[in-house]
C-alpha cells in the first residue's frame, strides 16, 4: 500500500468487508490468467533484481518461499511470516482510511490488495495491486529490524494524527518504505517496495544520472514533497535498517512537527547545503518530461 490518498477513500468499509476493512482473499477464486500474470511479473523482477536489491529483500523472498508459482495464498504466507516476525498479511478491497492503515501496521498486519493488474497494465497502474503489495512489501517484513520499523511507523502514524502531521509521516513512508535505497557493503541497493516491484524504476533508481541520491535525514524528509505519477527526482539512502529504526524510534517527532510548521516545504529536486549528497542528479529525465508536458 502506498501512504497516499490517490483517490479519496470512503470512510466506511464497503459491503462484504469487516469493520477493519479486511476481506477474504478468496485465493481459490483467482483465474489461471491471474496466476500467470503473477508468474510473469515475478520472473521479470527476479531476473533483474539480484545484485541490485538489498540482500535482506532476497533473503525474505527465500525464507518466505515466494518463488513458488502462482499468486501467494495469504494464509500460507502469513503462517511463515508470523513464525519469523509475528506479522501477517490480510486482503483489503482497495485504499483504506489512514487511521485504519496505521492501526493495522501497529498491530503487525500488512494489508494488501487482492487484485492483480491486467496485461495492459503490466508496466503501470495507479492503485497498488497484489504484486506491488506482496512482492514489493512482504519480503522485508521477514526481517526483524524492518518488521519493528513498520510497527513503530504505524504507532507513529496514529500519533501524528493528533498533531495534524499525517502528511509528514506519509513523506517518511514514501521515501523509505516505498522508494528507499540502502548502502550495503559500500554499494547502493534498492529496498523500497515501489521501486522493487517496478521493472523500469528498478533500473532508473540505481543507474540513471538524473535523480539526486542523498543520505536520509528524518527531518529533511518530512519537509520534502513527492511525486506519485513519475520516477522520483530524489532518493534517500539509509546506512542500515538498524540505523533507520534508531533514527525514527529514538526521535520524538512532536517537537519536529512543531518546528516544521514554520519551515517551507522542499520541492522534489531541491538540494540543501546541509544534505549529504551521494549523487548530485542532472535532473535530465525530469526536464525531458517537463518539455513533453508543456
Ligand atoms: N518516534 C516517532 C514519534 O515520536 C514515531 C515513529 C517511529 C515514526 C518510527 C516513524 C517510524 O512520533
Ligand atoms: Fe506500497
Amino acid at each position: 500500500m502506498p501512504m497516499v490518498d490517490i483517490k479519496q477513500s470512503p470512510q466506511t468499509p464497503p459491503a462484504g468487508a469487516a469493520a477493519d476493512w479486511t476481506i477474504p482473499q478468496d485465493w481459490s477464486g483467482y483465474t489461471p490468467a491471474e496466476h500467470a500474470m503473477w508468474d510473469t511479473l515475478f520472473e521479470r523482477q527476479s531476473r533483474l533484481l539480484p545484485g541490485r536489491v538489498s540482500a535482506t529483500f532476497l533473503n525474505g523472498l527465500d525464507v518466505l518461499r515466494m518463488s513458488k508459482s502462482g499468486i501467494p495464498d495469504f494464509e500460507e504466507l502469513s503462517e511463515r511470516l508470523t513464525r519469523l516476525t509475528g506479522w501477517k498479511v490480510l486482503a483489503v478491497p482497495g485504499l483504506v482510511p489512514d487511521e485504519d492503515f496505521f492501526r493495522h501496521l501497529a498491530n503487525r498486519t500488512f494489508i494488501a490488495g487482492r487484485f492483480i493488474r491486467t496485461p495492459e497494465q503490466i508496466d503501470y497502474l495507479q492503485e497498488p495491486d497484489i504484486f506491488h503489495d506482496v512482492f514489493g512489501h512482504v519480503p522485508l517484513l521477514a526481517n526483524p529490524v524492518f518488521a519493528d520499523y513498520m510497527q513503530a511507523y504505524g504507532e507513529g502514524g496514529l500519533r501524528s494524527l493528533k498533531f495534524g502531521a499525517m502528511h509528514r509521516l506519509a513523506r517518511l513512508y514514501w521515501y523509505t518504505v516505498e522508494f528507499g535505497l540502502i548502502r550495503e557493503a559500500g554499494e547502493l541497493k534498492l529496498y523500497g517496495a515501489g521501486i522493487v516491484s517496478s521493472f523500469s524504476e528498478s533500473k532508473f533508481a540505481l543507474d540513471d544520472p538524473s535523480p539526486n541520491r542523498i543520505a536520509l535525514d528524518v527531518k529533511r524528509v518530512m519537509r520534502t514533497r513527492y511525486k506519485i505519477d513519475d520516477y522520483q527526482q530524489t532518493y534517500f539512502v539509509i546506512d542500515s535498517y538498524e540505523d533507520l529504526l534508531k533514527q525514527t524510534l529514538e526521535t520524538d517527532f512532536a517537537p519536529l512537527y512543531a518546528e516544521l510548521e514554520s519551515s517551507q516545504d522542499l520541492e522534489t529536486d531541491v538540494l540543501l547545503p546541509t544534505d549529504t549528497v551521494l549523487n548530485r542528479g542532472t535532473q535530465a529525465y525530469a526536464a525531458s518530461r517537463k518539455g513533453a508536458a508543456a
